[in-house]
Formats: C-alpha cells, sequence, structure tokens
C-alpha cells in the first residue's frame, strides 16, 4: 500500500498542508526543526491513532488551535480509500472513512499500516518493559486490527481491579506509617466493606485471567513469528552474525514463566488456569500494595545479542542496529501476512549510522512500495536511494519543493 495524498490542517506546526505523494522513495529534507518529522507523524497517526513521539494529543494540535485533522488517501491494489481523523484534546476524536464517519476513531486501524523507525525506538532497548510492551501490542494491532478491543478491554479491566485492590485495604493505609500486617490467606476480615470488595475480587480476577490470557497468547505468537527475522535483520544491517533474541519474561508462575521464556506458546486456556493459579498465589502482596502484579501489563521481553542481555550491556550503535532490526523484522512480517507493503518510515535514521549500515540499510528498503525518510542533511541519505525517488524540502513548516524539480503542486483538499 502506499500514501497517495496527505492533507493537514492544524497539525503540529502546520496550519495547513496538501502533500502529494507516490510509491517508491520519498526524502523529506530540510534544517532542524521544520517541520519534517511532522509530516510523518501525521501518517503514523493514522495507522495507529498515536504518535511515535508523545503519549498524548495535546501536542499534536497547532497551538492556538482547538483541533487538527489529518487525512490520507491511501491506495491499496489500486483501490483508494480515505482516512480522515479530527483530533480534539479533551474531547473524543472523530473518525470518516471514504465520507462517512465511523463509530469509532479504531474502526479506521488496517486502512493504512506503516512501520515508523525513529530516534525514539532507541528506547526499545534502553527504556523500561513498557515500550517492548508497547510495540508487541501495537504491532499487533497493526496485523489484525480487532485487538485494539482486546487491549482496551484489558486496560478497562485492569484499572477497575486496581481501584478494588486499593479500596481492599483502606484500615491497612489510613494514618499507619509502617504498613500494616496485611491479613493472611484465609484470616477473618473484620471490615465489611474490606470484606465485600475482596470478594468481588474474585470475579475480577476472572475477568483479568480471561483477557488477560488471550491477549498474552498473542503477544507470543506474534513474538515467535518475529524473532527468526529480527535475527535476520539484525545481521543484515549490522554485517555480522550477531544471534539477536528476544525472549518473552512473564509474570505468570515460575514453571509456566520457564516454559515460555524458552519459546513454547501454551494454550489459552492453560495460560489463563496458570494467570489464576498465580493471582492466586500473589493475593496478599497485591492487597498490600493496592496493584495488580500478574498479567500482561507486568511482562517485558528481553533482547539480547549472543549471551548478554542488549539492555545495559549493547553498545549505542548495537542498540540502534537492534531497535531498526525489531522494525524491519515487524515490517517483514506485516508484508508476509498481509502480502501487502505496508508503508515504512525512517525517521532521522541515516545520520545515527555508519556508512556500511547505511548502504545495507538503503538496499534492504529498496524493494518496499513506499519508504518516507527525513534527514536534516541530504547527503546522510545513500544516493542509491535519492536517485530511485524524489526529495522534498521542508521549510518553515511548509512543503516548497521537490529539490531540484518543479514546485510541488497543491492539490485540491478532498471535501
Ligand atoms: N503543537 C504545535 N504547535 C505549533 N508548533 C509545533 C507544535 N508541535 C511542534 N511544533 C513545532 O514543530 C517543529 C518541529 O518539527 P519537526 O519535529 O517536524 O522538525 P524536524 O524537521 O523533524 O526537525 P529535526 O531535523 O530536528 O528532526 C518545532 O519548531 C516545534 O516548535
Ligand atoms: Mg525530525
Amino acid at each position: 500500500m502506499h500514501v497517495r495524498h496527505l492533507t493537514l490542517k492544524d497539525f503540529r506546526s502546520y496550519p495547513s498542508a496538501e502533500l502529494a505523494l507516490t510509491p517508491g522513495v520519498t526524502t523529506f529534507v530540510g534544517l532542524n526543526g521544520q517541520g519534517k518529522t511532522n509530516l510523518v507523524e501525521a501518517i503514523g497517526y493514522l495507522a495507529t491513532l498515536g504518535s511515535h513521539r508523545v503519549a498524548t494529543d495535546q501536542p499534536l494540535v497547532r497551538f492556538g488551535a482547538a483541533q487538527a485533522i489529518v487525512r490520507g488517501a491511501i491506495v491499496r491494489d489500486e483501490h483508494e480509500t480515505m482516512v480522515e481523523l479530527e483530533i480534539t484534546p479533551g474531547r473524543a476524536n472523530r473518525a470518516r472513512l471514504g465520507r462517512s464517519p465511523v463509530a469509532r476513531p479504531r474502526d479506521v486501524l488496517g486502512t493504512v499500516r506503516t512501520v515508523l523507525f525513529a530516534p525514539e525506538d532507541l528506547s526499545l532497548v534502553k527504556g523500561d518493559p513498557s515500550e517492548r510492551r508497547r510495540f508487541l501490542d501495537e504491532l499487533l494491532v497493526q496485523r489484525q486490527p480487532r485487538w485494539s478491543g482486546v487491549r482496551s478491554d484489558y486496560d478497562k479491566i485492569l484499572k477497575q481491579r486496581n481501584a478494588l485492590l486499593k479500596s481492599a485495604a483502606p484500615v491497612l493505609r489510613k494514618g499507619s506509617r509502617r504498613p500494616p500486617r496485611p491479613p493472611r490467606d484465609g484470616e477473618p476480615l473484620v471490615d465489611e466493606a474490606r470484606e465485600s470488595a475482596l470478594q468481588t475480587l474474585d470475579v475480577w480476577n476472572d475477568h483479568l485471567a480471561t483477557v488477560g490470557s488471550q491477549l498474552l497468547y498473542a503477544r507470543l505468537r506474534l513474538l515467535r513469528d518475529l524473532v527468526p527475522d529480527l535475527a535476520d535483520c539484525y545481521d543484515a544491517v549490522s554485517a555480522a552474525p550477531s544471534n539477536a533474541r528476544a525472549t518473552y519474561r512473564s509474570s505468570l508462575h515460575e514453571e509456566l514463566a520457564a516454559r515460555i521464556a524458552a519459546g513454547e506458546v501454551p494454550e489459552i486456556d492453560e495460560l489463563r488456569a496458570g494467570m489464576l493459579e498465580t493471582l492466586d498465589s500473589v493475593r496478599t502482596g497485591e492487597i498490600e500494595r493496592g496493584i495488580s502484579l500478574v498479567g500482561p501489563h507486568r511482562d517485558d521481553v528481553v533482547l539480547s545479542l549472543g549471551d548478554l542481555p542488549a539492555k545495559g550491556y549493547a553498545s549505542h550503535g548495537e542498540s540502534w542496529s537492534f531497535a531498526l532490526g525489531l522494525k524491519l523484522a515487524a515490517y517483514r512480517l506485516l508484508r508476509r501476512d498481509l502480502g501487502d507493503d505496508p508503508v515504512l518510515v525512517l525517521d532521522d535514521v541515516f545520520a545515527e549510522l555508519d556508512s556500511g549500515r547505511r548502504e545495507r540499510l538503503a538496499a534492504l528498503v529498496g524493494d518496499c512500495e513506499q519508504v518516507l525518510i527525513t534527514a536534516a542533511v541530504g547527503a546522510d541519505v545513500p544516493d542509491v536511494l535519492r536517485e530511485r525517488g524524489s526529495t522534498v524540502l521542508v521549510e518553515l513548516g511548509q512543503v516548497v519543493t521537490e529539490a531540484g524539480g518543479e514546485p510541488l503542486e497543491p492539490v485540491p483538499a478532498d471535501e
């Protein structure tokens, strides 16, 4: 698939922008802060309903404006679809597919798929477990949009269960400096409110385990499919056999966690039973701390190079190659699964790579249907890519000219 046209209104630094795009490689060149990343961020938003740079919508709306609009014309198998998102911070966003509004923004997921690699992705290797969980879950949604609903169900259940755990322990918390002794399993509870809260906990354990086991199962299958490509892609970029691996670290009890770490994907029923069992064993600790200690929200993906974990050991360049390897592997997986190329976005990537890695990356992405590249210095992007595609200059929040060519024709908005 490819993006044929992008329209922005009050998105980031753009009061308005119309950008025509073609299949092949497009390189956006401009000085720092001119609005290159803003353009590709908008395309990423159409695909994921989120930004790779910020967790909230407010910074996406141009300062002083109330809402932003991002609209893309997406071509897949010669069939074009218009997808539009209206981003209004503090209110529910709205979306359109073709000319019709859809019930929820997430109904447009799958219309455009992107794999975006940016400097922020270094946190996949160096950052908290939440970064790696997000990578898996976002890829899951790109692969099959229905997972978006499962994810949001899980988050809701988790929130309610945490609220319940907090309400189950009011006596333990109030006024005492030192946390008092938590109730022992099976010990009769004095406080009635607590007792009823704890009874309800079993119901929430059930919900958590039902939805949590589905999410876990999907993540494990995804990782199993991703790992062979990860090593391949890492090696292809770094030109050295690395044995780059990713294993899942589960919060389930030891026996199940060990099998999962070894690459096994247990059936959903077994994961569900394991989750219930583990929840039972940590009940006291959960009540004491007022948080849910078991489930996909506590898991991690351990990345390693040879025998060493990447986090804390890998060099800057190795970490960078690892993050790139993960994204390229994600690209291959989507391409294989969907029989269609996602849009590949490389934001500020080439400046970070040595010349060998640049050339090898260029060779790897040369056959992708659409590649969007941003670079402050055009010369950082290998000639082989720039010669094959077009270069667009970005200046002061305006897409000005195609470098060395004709000025870009503004294309009328598809009102
Ligand atoms: N909500 C917003 N309202 C107005 N301007 C914004 C908003 N968000 C970001 N900007 C501006 O957009 C510019 C950043 O654009 P962008 O990140 O696309 O730059 P870039 O061309 O990718 O630069 P670099 O080469 O440094 O990566 C900054 O000048 C920033 O102040
Ligand atoms: Mg940038």
